[in-house]
């Protein structure tokens, strides 16, 4: 050997019995094991700054002595000085009460400089966020538990609502499952909105591919969605047109300016005076009503000549489920015509399936004159509703007199015809009729001293207890 041969193997031997006497948490390799074979494992990267460490590394029962602060997401991990890397649970558990701690030391620090007047209060301050808002308020990476959700939809929400003490976070078919991993069945199905099923994989399938290529275009311009969802839902529903709005209140009200743009333009009514009718307790309309499943009380009404439409859901459903005598609707038909008024069928709930046909009407083979859908028709992803009417009734309706920012975007229709070939592929109205008889079998073998009554059709269904005969059972 040369002489810088022997100085090359005297360096490595040197640096080897130096190396000796070092701690063994800096000798670690890339895969974890020192080369006596000890494992070690390697910090991760620090979540807040993304920095990795990539030269420290650790035996964790013995070597807890390190400088920096121990990442979150390995607290759990060394204070049960396992062996093993912490779990993907473990580590968003942990990940979410660092962030928990993060927000509770902002507010602390937030209310700290309130009090010494550094920080307008909310009231001072308006609609203006504090400093960092952002940062402290960083809501969406904490696990809440039911309790506190409750707590702050009370402190926070407009209270129109007073919810079950249920605080849901998925939903999959007839399942809903709560933030502390209780399964139920959901048997209110948001009123009729998901008759497909939670999170239906089609339509959300829908949702995705149609959300990265266009979701929202004025209608100021065409779009290549529109115009296909409204010929597949006009030949499928027996219609002329078809009217996009979002919600189905904005159904209803849409349906209403239409009767009466009808009125005036092809009944004649005098200005100012055309008047729709509305049955009790129907969910839409609460002025100008006459009682439901009445057809004396409606004939009379008809014959005002400033009447424009009768509108009424074939079954009433926030009412309690109440469903009118048979051919009831066959009746309100004829008179409608007889009189000269649209009728109006708002199937906003007892539409597309719920109660074992496509549309409740079909129960006695009638057909209104105009029709509200809306809930299932997006299957619970996305607020869309549609009015629907032929030429002699929509043609009322020119450029500019109706319109709705949202109404037939490209995201809706492409969820909407999604969520109607599922309704239609999947049997979903006939399914709903096979479960009704199994369902109704079922709720017949409860003793009749615990039940007051059951109705319903399809899975559109209520029956009342004795206990709570002031709350219903909705199915
Ligand atoms: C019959 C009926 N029409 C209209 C609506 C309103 O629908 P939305 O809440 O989507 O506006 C509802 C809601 O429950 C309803 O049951």
């Amino acid at each position: 050997m040369s002489n810088g041969e022997y100085r090359h193997v005297f360096r490595i031997l040197f640096r080897n019995f130096i190396n000796s006497f070092r701690p063994r948490q800096i000798r670690g390799n890339p895969m974890g094991k020192d080369y006596i074979g000890n494992k070690y494992y390697e910090i991760p990267a620090d979540p807040s700054s993304g920095k990795r460490k990539p030269s420290r590394w650790y035996d964790p029962p013995k070597n807890l002595d390190f400088q920096d602060p121990i990442p979150a997401e390995w607290e759990a991990w060394l204070r049960l000085r396992r062996t093993e890397p912490p779990t993907e649970e473990e580590i968003a558990k942990n990940l979410a009460i660092a962030e928990m701690k993060k927000v509770n030391a902002a507010k602390l620090e937030a209310e700290r400089l309130l009090e010494q007047g550094s920080l307008p209060s909310q009231v001072e301050r308006g609609p203006q966020p504090y400093p960092n808002f952002l940062q402290h308020n960083n809501m969406a990476q904490q696990n809440l538990s039911s309790k506190e959700i409750f707590a702050l939809e009370d402190q926070y929400g407009c209270r129109n609502y007073a919810p079950l003490p249920v605080a849901l976070c998925r939903g999959e078919g007839v399942f809903v499952w709560d933030v502390e991993g209780k399964k139920y069945f959901d048997f209110l199905s948001a009123y009729s909105a998901v008759n497909q099923g939670h999170c239906h994989p089609r339509i959300v399938k829908a949702l995705k591919e149609q959300a990265d290529q266009l979701t929202l275009v004025s209608r100021a311009f065409y779009s290549d969605q529109l115009g296909k969802y409204e010929k597949f839902m006009t030949e499928l529903l027996g219609y002329d047109r078809l009217l996009p709005m979002n919600t189905g209140v904005e159904g209803g009200e849409s349906a209403c300016k239409i009767a009466r743009k009808w009125g005036y333009d092809v009944k004649k009514i005098p200005k100012d005076q055309a008047k729709i009718i509305f049955a009790e307790n129907n969910f839409w309309g609460r002025t100008l009503m006459i009682p439901y499943n009445n057809i004396p009380a409606l004939e009379k009404a008809l014959q005002d000549p400033t009447i424009a439409a009768f509108m009424v859901e074939p079954i009433q459903g926030e009412a309690g489920v109440i469903i009118p005598d048979d051919g009831y609707l066959r009746k309100v038909r004829e008179l409608c015509t007889k009189y000269n008024v649209l009728w109006i069928a708002d199937e906003v709930q007892t539409g597309l399936g719920r109660t074992g046909k496509l549309f409740a009407v079909q129960h006695e083979g009638v057909k209104p004159d105009i029709l509200i859908l809306g809930k299932a028709l997006s299957g619970g992803i996305l607020p869309v509703s549609a009015v629907l009417a032929n030429n002699d009734v929509m043609g009322v309706i020119t450029p500019g007199t109706h319109g709705s920012t949202y109404g037939g975007n490209p995201l809706a229709c492409a969820v909407a015809t999604e969520a109607i070939k599922v309704l239609l592929e999947e049997k979903l109205p006939e399914n709903a009729e096979r479960l009704c008889k199994v369902f109704r079998e079922e709720l017949e073998k409860i003793p009749k001293s615990k039940v007051v009554a059951i109705r319903g059709r399809g899975l559109m269904f209520a029956s009342m207890f004795i206990r709570v005969l002031t709350r219903m059972t909705y199915a």
